[in-house]
This record gives structure tokens, sequence and C-alpha cells, in this order.
């Protein structure tokens, strides 16, 4: 019989009809003349519950039937007398297509804490938890396609090797071949990498805009979504050293546009997994309703679905970074210094306490934050006129902080040399991107949205490692 998976299963009304189910048991429990076992294949975060009366030969069977094992069971579709669901499947024939020995099996029918799964990453894709974040990070993977498909942009596959640092942070892994052991060295004592792989020094990308930006300017909407990679030692619960990162680039754009856009896009991304993935929204949101049970009221985060909402009705704020510098200077917890960084004036960089109090305690929605001072923004952002600022633009999230991290590029010539100059980027790394400034320049803009931070943002969970299957932090790269 073709098996039915549970999803359809569970919307079907097919009273009396024959299934073929396949699955892992999440429960079973049972009486004198009966056992129930709760199934589930991933195809939804619901169980199908299957009963099974008891025979000699049945009770035969269901001593291998354990939380964990794999199973193949033909069955019956019957109304289910119970509330919450419609259907359940009387069992004819039950087959253990795989045990798992209950003494050794780690994963038991009870809440276990994010940090045991997480050393249990190979398992954890069976809990309840798992499943509904893999399910929405399926469905905003397909939305951020169908985003920019639909809006005219074409994908584009940029390099996961380079020879540049997009960033200019110094934060990257080196790629190489050669000898570790035995480093071949010149006259000068430098690292000769000549013998290397490519002849020269290779790393892995930390962001795919530069590429993207020469492909903007011929294709003009385009965007690149890949994985990119940051050696940065920042053992926190929003970095990742192996993320993955969504990045439009546009020409014809300036920073006004590139502003609509990131707004449009996270509140399209927002609107789709409330249509699509309302099953495992409910789930996520009594989970952190659980979680967060025991902490005072106003500890507690908004609920998870309203949350959304309450994005999605928001027009985000649009202040400049120097705006903020007023407001943060002059806020309580920065009078009172319980900031851990306080600030002191202009030209700090921000860090998350602070993004996090303009968005959720002075705005009460999210912030887009503008014109930073460039000394601590990347080289390539578009200079304003005042000699200070750039025109860069951070998006900031309740919960999050930085969400999205862009700007306007910029597009003349001579600034952008004198930028690169000034910041000791070596000339040979770069020459093809300055090129661009030199052949029909133009105004162009784009941001990087962090795929892990949204994922934060849309399941509620506190910290990225369990929002991506197999996180990589220092020190830390199993499976
Ligand atoms: O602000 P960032 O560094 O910007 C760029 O890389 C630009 N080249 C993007 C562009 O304009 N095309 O990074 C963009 C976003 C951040 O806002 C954050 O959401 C995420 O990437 N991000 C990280 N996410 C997880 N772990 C890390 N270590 C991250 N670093 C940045
Ligand atoms: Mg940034």
């Amino acid at each position: 019989m073709k098996r039915t998976e549970i999803k359809t299963l569970l919307s079907s009304t097919d009273y009396g009809k024959a299934v073929n189910l396949k699955g892992w048991v999440r429960t079973k429990r049972g009486s004198k003349n009966v056992a129930f076992i709760a199934l589930n294949d991933g195809s939804t975060i619901k169980n199908v519950q299957v009963v099974v009366d008891l025979n000699p030969e049945m009770e035969g069977v269901l001593e291998n039937v354990h939380t964990g094992a794999a199973l193949s069971i033909d069955g019956v579709i019957i109304e289910s007398p119970g509330s919450g669901q419609q259907v359940e499947v009387q069992a004819k024939e039950i087959d253990v297509l795989g045990p798992a020995d209950p003494e050794e099996y780690p994963l038991q029918p009870k809440k276990h804490s994010l940090e045991f799964l997480r050393e249990k990453a190979h398992l954890r894709f069976r809990t309840n938890t798992f499943g509904a974040i893999t399910r929405i990070r399926h469905a905003m993977i397909f939305a951020v396609h169908k985003y920019f498909n639909d809006n005219g942009f074409y994908n584009i596959h940029t390099p996961i090797i380079t020879a540049s640092d997009a960033e200019g942070a110094g934060e990257m892994f080196q790629v190489t071949t050669l000898n570790l052991n035995n480093i071949p060295k010149g006259d000068d004592g430098e690292i000769d990498f000549n013998d290397d792989f490519f002849g020269k020094a290779t790393n892995l990308t930390v962001s795919g805009q530069l590429e993207a930006e020469l492909a903007a300017l011929a294709l003009s909407k385009v965007y690149t979504f890949g994985p990119t990679f940051r050696a940065e030692n920042s053992n926190t619960s929003r970095h990742l050293a192996e993320f993955w990162m969504i990045e439009p680039e546009m020409a014809f754009y300036d920073i006004h546009d590139d502003m609509d856009l990131a707004e449009d896009m996270l509140k399209y991304l927002i609107q789709y997994a409330l249509d699509n993935c309302m099953d495992d929204l409910e789930f996520l949101s009594k989970r952190l309703l659980d979680e967060e049970k025991n902490k005072k009221a106003e500890d507690r985060s908004m609920e998870l679905i309203e949350k959304l909402k309450f994005v999605l009705d928001q027009k985000f704020e649009r202040i400049t970074y120097t705006e903020a510098i007023d407001i943060l200077r002059n806020s309580k917890p920065n009078k009172k210094k319980r900031f851990q960084f306080v600030i002191e004036g202009w030209g700090a960089d921000l860090q998350s306490e602070h993004e996090r109090y303009l968005v959720e305690k002075h705005f009460k929605k999210p912030v887009i934050l503008t014109d930073y001072p460039r000394e601590i923004k990347a080289f390539y952002m578009k200079q304003n006129d005042d000699g200070k600022t750039v025109r860069a633009l951070d998006v900031l999230f309740p919960q999050i902080g930085e969400i999205i991290g862009g700007s306007q590029r910029e597009d003349d010539y001579d600034k952008l040399y004198a930028r690169i100059k000034e910041m000791d980027i070596p000339e040979e790394s770069m020459w093809w991107y300055l090129e661009t400034r030199k052949f029909g320049s133009v105004t162009h803009a784009g941001f990087g949205l962090g795929f892990e931070r949204l994922m934060l943002f849309m399941t509620g969970m506190g910290n990225i490692r369990d929002v991506i299957p197999f996180p990589r932090s220092p020190q830390n790269c199993e499976f």
C-alpha cells in the first residue's frame, strides 16, 4: 500500500479507508486491552494516534515499539472520539522498521533542556521544537526566494572562497592547502602563498555583497542567499561562525529605497509565516510561555504570534545614529550606568543592549538607524557630505537588536579609492570592484539580512544555536 503522510491523513475524513503510515514513535501507552501509539513523520507537528487492539501476536510486536522506533503501520481511518483531532488509525498490522532500545535512546517523552539537545543535534530533529523550527526555516527560505522572484530580482551565486575581505573586519577563516607543518616562507620571513592552491592568500567569504554589486550594475536587481563565515570570537546567543545571509543589491536605489525594501521584505516574510506555519508557531508560542512562566512579568517577551502581528502593523521608526545617541545618552539606564557599555558620546559603537533599548523601551517598534560615523562602518558605504558619516542603515528588532545591516554604496571612484587607501585595504584585492566605479557607475544600495537572526525572531527562540541545524561556534564543530 502507498504510504499516506500524516499531514494528509489528519485532514481527511475518509473513515473506513485503508492506509499505510510510516514514522517514528513519540509515545506508547496502554491498558489491558488496547494500546495507543503517537506516531510522527515530520510532515506536521501533529502526531496521529494509532489504536492497537491487543492480542498475543500484537503484544509480541509491541514489545519492540518504544519511543524513537520507526514503524510501518497498515490500518484503517476511524473517527476520533477524543477532541483535538478528527481522525485516528485503527492498526491492523505493525512492522517495526527500526527499533530503538529504550535503555539507550537519549530522547525520552519528556522535556529535555535545549543545552542537552544541542549535544544530541543528530537526534533533536525528532523533537517537537526542532521539527517546528526546521519547517519554519524551510518556509522562510522558500519565501525569501519567492519574494525576490515575484519582485523582479535575479538570484546569483557569489563565491564562498575569496581573496578579499568584504567587511574589512579581518575576521576570516583561511583556506589553504599548504602543509601547516612545513609552511613555505620567503626571505622576508612572510608566508609564501605562491605555492598555495590559488597562488595567493584566500579565505571563506564574510559576505557576498561585493560580487552582488557587480551583478547589480548590469542586472539592476539581484540577491544572493548563501553561507557566510566569521571567525569572530563572540560566544553570544546572537553570533555564529557559520551563518546564512540574504543580500539584495539594487542599482538606482538610494538609502531610502533600500530602507523601503528592507521593511517590505521583513513584513512579507512575517506574513508568510503567519499564513503558512500556524501549527508550528502555535506550538512555539506555548513553548515560550511555558519557558518564561517563572520570569517576572516585565521580563517576559511578548507572546510570539502577537509579536509577529505587532511588527507587521508598525511603520518602522527611521532615525539617524546621531539622534539615537542623544536618546541613549539621556536614557535612564545610561545615566544610572545600568548599560554594560555606557554611552559617553558621539562615535560610540552601539551594542545590542542599546539597540534593544531603542526598540523595546523607547520607540516600542522596529527602528532603522541611518548615517553612522564612518569610522565604525565598512569602506564601501556612501560618504555623506558632512565628512563624518556614511549612508549606512541598520534595522533593529525587538529581542534581536540588529537584524539587517546595509547601506547605499560609494559610487564615486575617487572617494572610494581614497577610502580604500585610508583604510590600508590592499588595492590589488579590490581592482575589479573599483573598476565598476570607472565604467557606468550609478547610485546603488543593498543590505544583508542575517537568516538565523530572522529565525530567532520568527520562532521566539533565545539562542541562535537552536535555529540552525548544526551550529558552528568557537570550540564547537561536532556533527
Ligand atoms: O552587518 P553585516 O556585517 O553586513 C554585511 O555583511 C554587509 N555586507 C551586508 C550587505 O550590505 N550586503 O551583516 C549583516 C547581517 C547582520 O545584520 C546580522 O543580522 C547578520 O548579518 N550577522 C550575523 N548573524 C549571525 N552570526 C554572526 N556572527 C553574524 N554577523 C552578522
Ligand atoms: Mg552590521
